[in-house]
């Protein structure tokens, strides 16, 4: 594992695009995998100025999200799909065949979990996995008590989930409650993953995560067993961490896996 500190949103969000963008331009076929929420908002927004400004060539890259919410289709403004179109998508030289969501409305949920499971490996799977942390040690949106071998499926949402994504919606009654996420086992296939966090509301969960035990009822933790793990965390996010782990993330920007 290796974690990298930073002073505050800004410049995590600038270390993000950095090493987004370098992958982008320098890598043929890449598979990105996209996350959502308040987090990655300032990264896209960097990453786009740079995609644009070094006319990069993005014909190869796909992209494949994390997931969506259930009831909410394409156009549906607090959508995944349409999240990713307003901070990215429209944005940048990539076209609707290139960029992958779970379908929140498709009539046959476990058959479009199954085609999402299916799809990441046909094209691939996933090169870098971009992350959130949900304030419960969520990923994705694989909620507490998740276990570990699933794969992409169906979920319903945890009241804290929803609490904090009611900030999106007009009023709390219309935060879904369900919706389908790549699993805990499909995100640990992905070859290299990159989990942002920025703020105090993180600081318990990312603390669980470097210094904590591996339990699904902390389903970041599972990440310590990556092999190739880069978290991008700002101080107020590794404030709860021991003083040792900190001299050790401050000396070398590394901790290796507890
Ligand atoms: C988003 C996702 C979630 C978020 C997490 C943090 O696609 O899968 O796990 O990353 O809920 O959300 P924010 O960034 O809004 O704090």
């Amino acid at each position: 594992m290796k974690v990298i500190q930073v002073d505050h949103y800004k410049q995590m969000s600038e270390k993000a695009s950095d090493m987004l963008f370098e992958s982008i331009k320098g890598e043929k076929n890449l598979v990105l995998g996209l996350a959502t929420g308040g987090t990655p908002v300032k990264t896209y927004e960097i990453l786009t100025t740079r995609i644009n400004s070094e006319k990069v060539d993005m014909s190869t890259v796909q992209t494949i999200n994390l997931d969506e919410y259930i009831g909410l289709d394409a156009k549906h403004l607090n959508s995944y799909h349409q999240y990713m179109e307003d901070h990215f998508f429209k944005h940048v030289p990539i076209s609707p065949d290139q960029t992958h969501l779970p379908n929140g409305v498709a009539n046959d949920l476990d058959a479009e979990c199954k085609r999402y499971e299916e799809l990441i490996d046909t094209i691939g799977g996933v090169d870098i996995q971009l992350l959130g942390i949900g304030s419960n040690g969520h990923i994705g949106f694989n909620e507490p008590g998740t276990p570990f071998h699933e794969t992409t499926h169906v979920v319903e949402l945890a009241k804290s989930t929803r609490e904090a994504n009611a900030r999106f919606f007009s009023s709390d009654e219309e935060v879904p409650t369900h919706a389908i996420t790549m699993g805990i086992a499909t995100i640990m296939k992905s070859k290299q993953v990159v989990l942002l966090a920025s703020g105090k509301s993180k600081a318990d969960a990312l603390k669980q995560l470097i210094e904590g035990e591996v339990t699904e009822s902390c389903p970041a933790t599972v990440l310590q067993n990556h092999p190739n793990l880069m978290i991008i965390a700002d101080h107020e996010a590794l404030s709860k961490l021991s003083k040792s782990t900190l001299e050790q993330i401050e000396a070398n920007n590394y901790i290796s896996s507890t």
